[in-house]
């Protein structure tokens, strides 16, 4: 099994560009169930969450092929999802990578029938899918639960609903804004979630023929007709593995020019980071927008709070990566997570690096400046995973990251960028993604 090994204590110089969205990506790859003509996806980082829902696409009567790109950080897929007779997302597919109910909405509306594995036990908390059955139950579709999976079948097309959801959630977005798309009437989601990769999704739903209004609200109003088409889009910049980097740079010093990221989706960490004493600077590069951001060693950072919340809120996705940073602030550091109960598996490891820190039911304490010291760890999840690489960057000596398998679903060459910065980091184990 593949491991990190890193020298911890050099401060990180030099640029990174920024890889296309995991979270926007995934939707988008289902949104290709809805056509039978081809959607071609480029700009998708090079993860193995990508590749498994390709697979899952494939078994649902997908024809698909995945182009790397020569620099090996991007793939290019082409979809024709001409259908299947029997569509059903396997369990050995689902259980890998939760975000396979996301073809549960697409092949209802454009099949009226699927059978998709109930995706089960996750290690950042309960994760269920309530609110995706509800509202398309409320569409007219029946369904029932057996044998560990959702058997779903719709008489006829889906009906517009009017849904306010009763909390907010990205995947019950996006299956439902799918499902919409191809419904019979016009649709209105209220408490639809607002986080940029909804938007990209709706932007490739439009480019498909589908009628939606108020796109970045929290109110979409989706016409739904009888067909859409193939078209090609790009997907958004990764603003969580954006994140990651300037997390990473502000817990172990340097001078990063990230290329190719999108600001306003990181208002909320480049707010901390800035107030923490980081100096960040934007501007527009040949390539897209670039963010830089600079902490000299020696230069303090100060602690500051964060609390989890839906877009524009703080995203929980980067609450990992900020509580390693936050090891290394002076002061005291309140952490809520306010969306999954069990997302703090990494501060016990983060403790076995010498971080000072206590963890009370949604909230963690940190007090530092701790000096870390390196020595292995266990990677739980993708960005505990993160939050581990960014400590082992800023521990003395030498830092394993054992488990890696999780970074890898999600973080596009994370070691060859780091190393393109001056990491002293190295994959060793032989398994490539
Ligand atoms: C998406 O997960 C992301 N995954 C997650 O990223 C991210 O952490 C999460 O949104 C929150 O931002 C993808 O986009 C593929 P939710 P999702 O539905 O859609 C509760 C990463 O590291 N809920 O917004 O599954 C749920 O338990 C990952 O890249 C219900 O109660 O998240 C949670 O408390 C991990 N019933 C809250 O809502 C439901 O039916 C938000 O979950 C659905 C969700």
């Amino acid at each position: 099994m593949d491991r990190l090994v890193i020298q911890g204590g050099h401060p990180l110089r030099g640029r990174i560009r920024v890889s296309g969205a995991k979270n926007a990506a995934l939707p988008c790859l289902a949104a290709a169930l809805l056509t039978d003509e081809t959607v071609v996806l480029s700009n998708l980082p090079a993860v193995a969450d990508i590749r498994t829902m390709v697979k899952v696409l494939q078994a649902l009567g997908t024809e698909a092929a995945l182009e790397a790109h020569p620099d090996g950080f991007e793939l290019t897929a082409t979809l024709a999802c001409k259908g299947s007779e029997d569509p059903k997302a396997p369990y050995d597919l689902v259980k890998t990578m939760r975000a396979s109910i996301l073809v549960l909405g697409p092949l209802l509306a454009r099949f009226g029938r699927a059978t998709v594995s109930l995706p089960g036990g996750c290690a950042i908390g309960a994760r269920p899918v309530n609110l995706h059955l509800e509202a398309l139950e409320r569409m007219g579709a029946q369904i029932e639960i057996s044998h560990g999976y959702i058997h779903a079948t719709v008489k006829g097309r889906l009906k517009a609903i009017d849904h306010a959801f009763e909390k907010v959630s990205v995947g019950a977005t996006e299956n439902i804004l799918m499902a919409a798309a191809l419904a019979e009437g016009t649709t209105v989601l209220r408490n639809a979630a607002l986080e940029p990769e909804i938007g990209d999704l709706a932007r490739l739903l439009v480019e498909m023929g589908a009628q939606i209004e108020g796109i970045g609200t929290g109110t979409l109003t989706i016409t739904g007709v009888a067909r859409l088409r193939g078209c090609e889009h790009a997907v958004i910049a990764d603003r969580i593995e954006a994140g990651t980097y300037l997390c990473a740079v502000a817990a172990a010093c340097g001078d990063v020019v990230l290329d190719r990221c999108e600001p306003e989706h990181l208002r909320s960490l480049l707010d901390l980071l800035e107030r923490s004493g980081c100096v960040i600077t934007e501007r527009e590069g040949q390539d897209g927008r670039q963010l830089r951001i600079q902490r000299e060693p020696g230069q303090k950072l100060r602690s500051k709070d964060v609390t989890t919340l839906p877009f524009p809120g703080f995203p929980t996705d980067l609450q990992a990566q900020v509580m390693a940073v936050m090891t290394q602030a002076c002061g005291i550091s309140v952490i809520n997570e306010g969306i999954f109960e069990n997302r703090f598996q990494h501060a016990m490891e983060l403790e076995r690096l010498g971080a000072n820190l206590r963890t009370d039911g949604h909230t963690a304490i940190v007090a530092g400046p701790e000096e870390l010291t390196g020595c292995t760890v266990m990677a739980t999840d993708l960005r505990a995973s993160a939050a581990l690489v960014i400590a082992g960057l800023v521990a003395r000596g030498e830092t394993i990251v054992d488990r890696i398998y999780h970074l890898d679903r999600g973080y596009s060459g994370l070691e060859r960028k780091l190393q393109g910065v001056g990491a002293r980091i190295e994959r060793v184990g032989g398994g490539k993604v």
